[in-house]
C-alpha cells in the first residue's frame, strides 16, 4: 500500500514510492527481482542529512532499483531522553529523498509495531567489537542495531547495502552479523561527510546550542592535529593531547577517546601493533553526544 502523505499532494517530477507495510515492500521487490535487476539499500533513522543523502546518491549510482529505510528504532537508544528528542521530520526527509528517487525506488516507512509485532529478546554475540567504546558506553546499543539491521535486510533482501563511516564501529558490527545471519549481502563502507567547518554531519547536530554548535568543530580539528602528530607522539600522549585540548567544563566534555585497529577495533598502545589505525572519539556537547573518527 502507498502512504499518500499530504506532502505529495504538490506535484512531482518521480514517482518515487513510500510503504509502511512489510507486504508492500515484498510485492514491489518481488515483481521487479524476477527481472534480476540490483537492488542496494540505505538504512537509516530519518532527519536526513547531506552525510545520508552521499550514501543514496552512491547506492542509485550502482544500483538498478534503491531502497531507503527511515524507522527510530526504540531498542538501540540505551538513555530514553535521546530517543525521546531524536528529531523526526519524515516530510523533510522525503522532500529530500524525491529527486535522487527514480521510479522503481522506494522508501520503507514502518511504524514501531510493524517491526517489532511482539516484545524483542534475542541476544547477539558479537564478541569483542561490542564491548569496546561504544559498545562500552552505549549498552545493549550494538544488540538493538542487530536486530534492527537483520530485520530490514530480511524485509528488504538487498544485494548491497550502505553504510557511512562515521558510525564505523556500526560497520563491522553489520559485517559480523551477516556472518552470523549468514546473510548474502555486500556491505559497502561510504566516507564521512562534514560540514564545511569540519564537523561530522549527524542528525543529532540540530540539537547543539549555538555555544556548543560553535565548540563542536574543535572535535575534528584536534583529530586532525594529532594524526599529524603520530611519528612524535605514541597514541598514549595522543589521547592525553585530545583530551585536555577539547575538555572545557560546560562546552566539551570527551567520553572516550581511543586508537584501535581498523579491523578488529581492538585499541593499541603503540603504533606498530596494527597495521591499520584509526582514532575513534565521543564527546559530550551539552545535552547532545557526537562521535567522530579519523584514520592516522
Ligand atoms: P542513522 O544515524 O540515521 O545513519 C544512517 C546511515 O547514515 C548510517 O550508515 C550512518 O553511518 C550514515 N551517516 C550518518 N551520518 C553520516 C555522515 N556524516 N557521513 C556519512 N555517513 C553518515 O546508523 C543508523 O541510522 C542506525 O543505527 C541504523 C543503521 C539505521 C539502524 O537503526
Amino acid at each position: 500500500m502507498n502512504i499518500i502523505y499530504t506532502y505529495f499532494r504538490k506535484p512531482f517530477s518521480s514517482a518515487m514510492k513510500v510503504f509502511e507495510s512489510i507486504n508492500a515492500v515484498r510485492e514491489h521487490t518481488h515483481s521487479l527481482k524476477n527481472q534480476q535487476l540490483r537492488l542496494g539499500f540505505v538504512p537509516t533513522m530519518g532527519a536526513l542529512h547531506q552525510g545520508h543523502l552521499s550514501l543514496v546518491r552512491r547506492a542509485a549510482q550502482e544500483n538498478d532499483m534503491v531502497a531507503v529505510s527511515i524507522f527510530v528504532n526504540p531498542i538501540q537508544f540505551n538513555n530514553p531522553d535521546d530517543l525521546d528528542k531524536y528529531p523526526r521530520n519524515i516530510g523533510a526527509d522525503l522532500e529530500l529523498l524525491n529527486p535522487l528517487l527514480r521510479e522503481d525506488d522506494f522508501v520503507f516507512v514502518p511504524s514501531v509495531s510493524e517491526i517489532y509485532p511482539s516484545a524483542e529478546t534475542h541476544t547477539y554475540d558479537f564478541g569483542d567489537l561490542a564491548t569496546v567504546m561504544e559498545g562500552r558506553y552505549r549498552p545493549g546499543h550494538f544488540n538493538g542495531v542487530g536486530i534492527v539491521v537483520n530485520r530490514l535486510f530480511r524485509i528488504v533482501e538487498p544485494g548491497t547495502a550502505y553504510f557511512g563511516e562515521k558510525d564505523f564501529q556500526q560497520l563491522a558490527i553489520v559485517r559480523r552479523l551477516l556472518g552470523i545471519e549468514e546473510l548474502p549481502i555486500e556491505i559497502v563502507p561510504c566516507e564521512i561527510i562534514r560540514e564545511p567547518d569540519g564537523l561530522a554531519m549527524s542528525s543529532r547536530n540540530v540539537r547543539l546550542t549555538e555555544e556548543h554548535r560553535k565548540a563542536a568543530p574543535l572535535i575534528y580539528q584536534t583529530l586532525k592535529n594529532a594524526s599529524a602528530m603520530t611519528g612524535s607522539s605514541d597514541p598514549g600522549q595522543l589521547k592525553q593531547y585530545i583530551t585536555a585540548t577539547l575538555n572545557q567544563p560546560g562546552k566539551l566534555e570527551v567520553e572516550y577517546v581511543e586508537f584501535a585497529d581498523e579491523t578488529t577495533l581492538t585499541p593499541v598502545s603503540n603504533w606498530s601493533q596494527a597495521e591499520k589505525i584509526r582514532c575513534f572519539i565521543a564527546v559530550q556537547a551539552g545535552a547532545v553526544r557526537l562521535i567522530d573518527n579519523i584514520r592516522v
